[in-house]
């Protein structure tokens, strides 16, 4: 078993708080994913959790049992740097066997264990080498296995693929997936990658600034975001944004008019709202289409597009300066220059308040 619960956790370096007072619950076999911008604390949160850090304020509990106070290496968890820290002058099964034999671990066990985590990582015919004999993805998974033959409670992953080529990460990565199930292990990993995080994740704990925007499943965040920031971050080309003024209310939803000189009416609303108030429209680049002939809701001019063969990703800009991203097939391109008129599908459409939190579906707000 392995439950952690985190209760408002904070940390401060040299009188500046880093961790601003962080609730979080990571359950039995789940594999979660703090992802967020440079700096925001990421590295600092897990750090905490394995007990490299002191905590200034707040508790960490595992299965009931209160570790804050605990030192790393009687917390039963293993962490897995960026930076593979492997011991040089030792072989590759050394460097494997080398935490269970200091702790006096059974020479017959060390070998079951060092065996099976070889055959995991398929690093058989690699046992007699040295780190510098290896390429950083065979590092990597050196590292990943020093950490499994301790068997520990919970794995914990600092940017782990960060220093690996594009096409070596996404390998890994899928081999991550595939080892967080073979071992019905329990993982917390940090990156500031959200396809990472998305692909990886059952559940996303996105931070920024020292405290937690929202925790969901990577679906959940990406169709529900709970705020701008959230919004933004996740998805790759990014949700589009556009200014503009709430022109009607009703029960039904509301009326915005954008500065990019279009008025939409939106199926959202909550009880603050009134004529006259500031939002933001957001829209994915997968939701913004061509408009039918007479059904024109924005014109906007055509910037570069982007061909990726599968997809093309057209940049436009609108009469308000703002820019979009609409994603189309990929034996289709705008020209640049070129005058279009796009449609907003307004079930697609995300709204969100002067403050950049979510106004939600007005029926949803009503119940
Ligand atoms: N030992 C330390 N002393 C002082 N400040 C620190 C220390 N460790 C981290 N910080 C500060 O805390 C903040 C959060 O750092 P942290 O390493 O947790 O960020 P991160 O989210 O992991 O960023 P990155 O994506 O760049 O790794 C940064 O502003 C950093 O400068
Ligand atoms: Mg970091």
């Amino acid at each position: 078993m392995a439950n952690l619960t985190i209760r408002n956790l904070q940390k401060g370096f040299d009188g500046h708080q880093i961790i601003k007072g962080i609730d979080l619950e990571v359950k039995d076999r789940e594999f979660v994913v703090f992802v967020g911008p440079s700096g925001c604390g990421k590295s600092t949160l897990l750090r905490l959790i394995a007990g490299l850090e002191d905590v200034t304020g707040g508790s960490i509990e595992l299965d009931g049992r209160d570790i804050t106070q605990v030192t790393p290496a009687k917390r039963d968890l293993a962490m897995v740097f960026q930076t593979y820290a492997l011991y040089p002058h030792m072989t590759v099964g050394k460097n494997l066997s080398f935490a269970l034999d200091l702790a006096g671990t059974p020479k017959a066990e060390v070998e079951k264990k060092v065996a099976e985590a070889a055959r995991i990582l398929e690093l058989g015919p690699l046992l007699e080498r040295k780190p510098k004999q290896l390429s950083g993805g065979q590092r990597q998974r050196v590292a990943i296995g020093r950490a499994i033959v301790r068997n520990p409670k919970i794995f914990l992953f600092d940017e782990p693929l960060s220093n690996l080529d594009a096409a070596l990460r996404v390998q890994t990565r899928l081999e991550l997936s595939r080892l967080h199930k073979e071992l019905e292990a329990t993982m917390i990993y940090v990156t500031h990658d959200q396809v990472e995080a998305m692909t990886l994740a059952d559940k996303v704990v996105v931070l920024n600034g020292g405290r937690v925007e929202q925790v969901g499943s990577p679906l959940e965040l990406y169709h529900h975001p709970a705020n701008l920031f959230v919004a933004g971050f996740l998805g790759t080309p990014k949700m589009g944004f556009l200014k503009g003024k709430v022109s009607r209310v009703d029960v039904a939803g509301c009326e915005v008019t954008l500065e990019a000189g279009a008025t939409v009416s939106l199926p959202f609303t909550n009880a603050e709202q009134k004529v006259g108030d500031a939002v933001t429209l957001g829209i994915r680049p997968e939701h913004l289409e061509l408009a039918a002939e007479g059904d024109c809701q924005l014109q906007v001019v055509a910037d570069v597009s982007e061909r990726l063969g599968s997809d093309t990703f057209c940049h436009v800009r609108t009469a308000s300066g703002e820019s979009l991203t609409m994603r189309i097939r990929g034996d289709m391109a705008s020209q640049y220059g070129e005058a279009l008129n796009l449609h907003l599908d307004s079930t697609h459409c995300h709204l969100f308040d002067a403050q950049g939190q979510v106004i939600r579906k007005a029926l949803q707000a009503a119940a």
